[in-house]
């Protein structure tokens, strides 16, 4: 589909009021460099989750020209800061539903995880805040199908924060243009049609937050690190192949090669900004001896726990609900001193978002 067909001449005004919950997700396989608006330069596929999420709800009425686009409420507060980045994607977005240009957008908007415990919280934000935007949108065009409106809201969503577009379904979710997924491509990202092995459907992950504190490195600069990057066009290959072999052990359930892809993806995420110019260590003392402890134990029990990083030095802890007991004993046992205040999220995959 050519992003032409996004742009709908929607000379329509009106009042409209919708609510919509959006999770966040985790990215097996890593989008890590981007080009033009928000596009990847390579392929991801993502748990969607159920339980970190954000809601948003919208008032949309019609504005005088000079009036102001939207006002915002994070947790019934005024959140000046959060201003730009939402002015920011208004103004992306707008070109795709020019009508957005005379509306007032009441914006009110709740996460269910601490906010500041090192969670990104864009993801689900901006997917949350989109679908609001394409729920208006809809009024206006009965004639759109389920389909049409689910891969409008993840294009938009990207458009607000590249991980942004895999927060719509799930449980996995695939963006950019990949052989191993014919539907795929780097606009929208897309829930494949595909039989993925039961034990992925509630696949567990546990956040241990080993730093609450912000992200070191925005996204921003993050992705523009692999400009130039010595080792960009073989992390781009790299990319392809995993999710071509990750898709495989997804739909086999082979766990063992599950684990290995998956670790293998979050220590090159971490490897590529080691290895980048400026340079980043994003991994603290406390996640090595995580990631150190998580694979002597697997040794030790032969039971399938591995983990994923984001761009920080939390550990996200994959394993299957199966195995929550004994997991959940061992974290306690031995990971939680590791964690900043003890803190720790449980989390599941899940099916994505939900109109409230
Ligand atoms: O959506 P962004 O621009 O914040 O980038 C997210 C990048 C990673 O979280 C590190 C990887 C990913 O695919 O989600």
């Amino acid at each position: 589909m050519s992003t032409n067909s996004f742009v709908f001449d929607t000379l329509v005004e009106g009042c409209y009021q919708t609510q919509w919950e959006a999770p966040s997700n985790i990215a097996l396989v890593k989008y890590w460099g981007k080009y033009g608006q928000q596009l990847p330069q390579n392929p991801s596929i993502s748990f969607t989750l159920s339980r970190c999420v954000t809601t948003t709800e919208v008032s949309f009425s019609p504005r005088e020209d000079d009036a102001e686009a939207f006002d915002f409420l994070f947790d019934q507060k005024k959140q000046p800061e959060f201003h730009p980045k939402i002015q920011q994607f208004l103004d992306r977005i707008t070109p795709y539903f020019p009508a957005l240009e005379r509306h007032h957008l009441s914006i009110s908007s709740h996460n269910s995880f601490p906010h500041s415990s090192g969670i990104a919280s864009s993801a689900s934000a901006m997917a949350a805040l989109a679908l609001c935007i394409v729920d208006f949108e809809k009024q206006f065009h009965s004639d759109w199908t389920e389909e049409v409106f689910l891969q409008k809201a993840s294009f938009l969503a990207r458009l607000g924060s590249g991980s942004a577009a895999r927060s719509i379904e799930g449980p996995l979710m695939v963006w950019g243009q990949s052989e191993a997924f014919s539907q795929s491509n780097d606009h929208y990202a897309i829930a494949p049609s595909v039989d993925w092995h039961p034990v992925f459907h509630d696949y567990q992950d546990t956040v241990l937050i080993v730093d609450k504190g912000q992200k070191k490195v925005s996204s921003t600069m993050g992705h523009g690190l692999m400009k130039g990057h010595p080792f960009a066009t073989q992390r781009f290959e790299q990319a392809h192949t995993h999710l071509e072999q990750l898709k495989t052990a997804l739909i086999t359930g082979d766990l063992e090669r599950f684990i290995d892809l998956t670790e293998a993806e979050a220590l090159c995420l971490h490897a590529m900004m080691m290895t980048s110019n400026p340079r980043f260590v994003l991994m603290q003392p406390n996640t090595m001896a995580i990631l150190q402890k998580v694979g002597d134990f697997r040794n030790q029990t032969q039971l399938p726990l591995c983990f994923t990083l984001d761009a920080g030095a939390n550990v996200h802890l994959l394993y299957p609900l199966q195995y929550r007991i004994p997991i959940m004993d061992f974290l306690q046992k031995e990971l939680i001193n590791h964690c900043q205040q003890g803190q720790y999220i449980e989390d599941q995959v899940g099916n994505g978002a939900k109109k409230i």
